[in-house]
């Protein structure tokens, strides 16, 4: 191998004296050895190029942030046994950022046979644990919307049974309410299919001049009736003039959804004496056009607050969905921009979406 090698001009490898320093730094591994005291006693150069030199620090400290040792730890358990040992961690990388690695533990040994110190080698695996909760978070998103239409094929079932009671015994009033409760049903569950097929789909939105203001106005016009019958004060604030290119229905629907929750939000705190109110504004600054809708309803707990962009998060049992706000936050990233909430349970709430706005100059033009 090595004549065939040579005699076609690549490097000749059985002159090469490569010392096990030169070695170690050369396997494109991540490679720390570590003693009892689970200080760093060694690390490859690939090591300390991603992590940074933590030579003489505690393992735990250096790379995890941690004051003490984990709870599982496989240095430890070599160290005690002798055997090699496997582990999926999360470390900081020197830029701090998380990096899942498959560690695997090996005991170092003195000439006498004695462990000295154990080594670790760990290799990448963030890419595999972001698919692998992106794949858990799917069979999840599948149950919820199973569970969803199930409970709207209930409500189909149970709006034909009352059709045919009203066929049966010729009553009229019982087959307008069945028939009021199918029509409810058909449309829910035509919502939520348009809703998984935006949310399923990957997609540019067209780019024509959008109105916000005269979109939140209509959206608030939509949404009146419906708040004055719950007594909900549903105002515009500010009719401040801002475009942004983008699609119109979509950001119809964006806004939408946000008057339809603070609604609900009102509607759900159940303080007496509140008086409930929710205000739309839209404004802009230097780069951006700013929406914002605020309501002094029910509010949310950190908890729902961190999961409402993520996942299917309902508060609202059969009748809500949990994709209004999944598919505002895909629909504002899709325009390139930005949408957060402020939230205090009990208090209220305020969403704000940042788009990148049209320059007042095309405006014009
Ligand atoms: N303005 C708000 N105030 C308080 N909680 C809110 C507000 N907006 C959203 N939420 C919470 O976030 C959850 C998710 O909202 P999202 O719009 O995604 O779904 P949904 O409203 O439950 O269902 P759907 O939009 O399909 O009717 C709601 O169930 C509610 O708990
Ligand atoms: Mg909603």
């Amino acid at each position: 191998m090595t004549a065939v090698a040579s005699e076609q001009g690549g490097a000749d490898c059985s002159t090469l004296n490569l010392s096990s320093e030169q070695l170690f730094d050369a396997v494109p591994y991540w490679i720390s050895i570590h003693d009892r005291d689970f200080r760093i006693v060694r690390a490859s150069a690939k090591l300390v190029a991603d992590f940074g030199d933590h030579l003489g620090e505690r393992c735990y400290a250096a790379y995890k942030d941690r004051t003490g040792p984990c709870s599982e730890c496989v240095v430890k358990r070599t160290f005690e046994d002798g055997q090699e040992h496997t582990s999926q961690e999360a470390l900081f990388d020197a830029l701090g950022m998380p990096r899942h690695v498959l560690a695997k533990t090996a005991p170092v040994r003195n000439p006498a046979g004695d462990i000295v110190a154990v080594m670790k080698v760990f290799v990448e695996v963030t890419e595999i644990r972001t698919l692998q909760n992106e794949l858990a978070g799917l069979g999840q998103l599948i149950g919820e919307i199973a569970h969803d239409a199930k409970n709207i094929l209930e409500g189909l079932q149970g709006g034909i049974y009352i059709v045919n009671l009203g066929f049966g015994h010729g009553n009229q009033e019982d087959i307008r309410v069945g028939w009021a409760m199918i029509q409810r049903n058909v449309g829910r569950l035509s919502s939520m299919l348009m809703d998984m097929l935006y949310c399923a789909k990957k997609r540019s939105p067209r780019r024509l001049p959008v109105s916000l203001s005269a979109t939140l106005r209509e959206a608030v016009d939509l949404f009146t009736p419906r708040a004055q019958q719950f007594r909900i004060d549903l105002r515009l604030a500010a009719t401040e003039e801002v475009e942004i290119l983008g699609e119109p229905e979509q950001i119809h629907k964006l806004i939408s959804n946000l008057i339809c929750n603070a609604i609900d939000a009102c509607r759900a705190d159940t303080k007496q004496q509140k008086a409930h109110r929710i205000v739309a504004a839209v404004s802009r600054d230097e780069l951006d056009a700013i929406i914002e809708v605020e309501d002094n309803g029910i509010g949310m707990d950190p908890a729902i607050r961190n999961a409402v962009f993520n996942d299917t998060t309902t508060t609202k049992g059969s009748s809500g969905s949990g994709l209004g706000l999944l598919l505002s936050q895909k629909v504002t990233s899709e325009h390139g921009g930005v949408i957060t909430v402020r939230s205090e349970h009990g208090k209220g709430s305020v969403f704000t979406v940042r788009l990148p706005a049209r320059h007042p100059k095309s405006v014009l033009t």
